[in-house]
């Protein structure tokens, strides 16, 4: 379990953080189902479904491991060093399940900008962070193993013609205790507008 139990639906939501070190055992199928379907729940202006994930899991997390940083090391990234290289693959070989986050970018629609597309795949990626929270598990939303690097996307299927995309989510039991965040007093970030300025 994340944290301390769930007090109310609310608590559901203000109470997730996120958890970068995880073990198994991963989410259970049936629950995996209630995560991703979850994803469907987002707002999504003109019902494009633009979101698309990838689960990856069991011997898979090792081909990606492999895929990602031979492809990272072919692209001349100097961060990739050997001593990193072997932290991010005990990292991934720790992590019982990866589900990869794309946007399928709609050639034909000419009514939607792509930026709400964009924030449409957000949300279905933030109802599965909250969802996997919900359920007892931690999540961690990553754009490192190569996410930005062209042949990382093509291993997954997920041509940079057709998809955008915005990289990993592990999910799985915390390896250690997870204190609660220290979040910022939304007075901070919320004006009220009572007529133009
Ligand atoms: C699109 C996206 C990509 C991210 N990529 C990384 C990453 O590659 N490495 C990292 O340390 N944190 C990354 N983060 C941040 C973490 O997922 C996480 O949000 C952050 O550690 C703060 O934790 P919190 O979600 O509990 O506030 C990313 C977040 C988002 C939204």
């Amino acid at each position: 379990m994340t944290q301390t139990a769930i007090a109310t639906p609310l608590h559901a939501i203000t109470s997730r953080r996120s958890v970068k070190f995880l073990r198994g055992p991963a989410p259970k199928p049936a629950e995996l189902e209630q995560i991703l379907q979850a994803a469907m729940s987002a707002p999504d202006h003109g019902a494009l479904r633009p979101w698309r994930f990838v689960v990856i899991q069991g011997e898979a997390i090792g081909k990606l491991a492999d895929v990602a940083l031979e492809a990272v090391k072919r692209s001349g990234d100097p961060r990739m060093t050997p001593e990193k290289e072997k932290s991010v693959r005990e990292w991934m070989a720790s992590v019982p399940l990866f589900v990869a986050v794309a946007q399928k970018i709609a050639h034909d629609n000419t009514k939607i900008p792509e930026a709400e597309q964009l924030l449409a795949t957000g949300c279905a990626t933030m109802n599965i962070l909250n969802a996997a929270h919900m359920l007892g598990y931690g999540a961690f939303w990553s754009t490192g193993i190569g996410t930005y690097v062209e042949d990382v996307q093509a291993a997954l299927g997920l041509d940079s013609l057709d998809y955008r995309f915005l990289g990993f989510l592990a999910i799985g039991t915390p390896a250690c205790a997870v204190p609660p965040a220290n979040r910022p007093d939304y007075r901070e970030f919320v004006t009220e507008w009572t007529g133009p300025l």
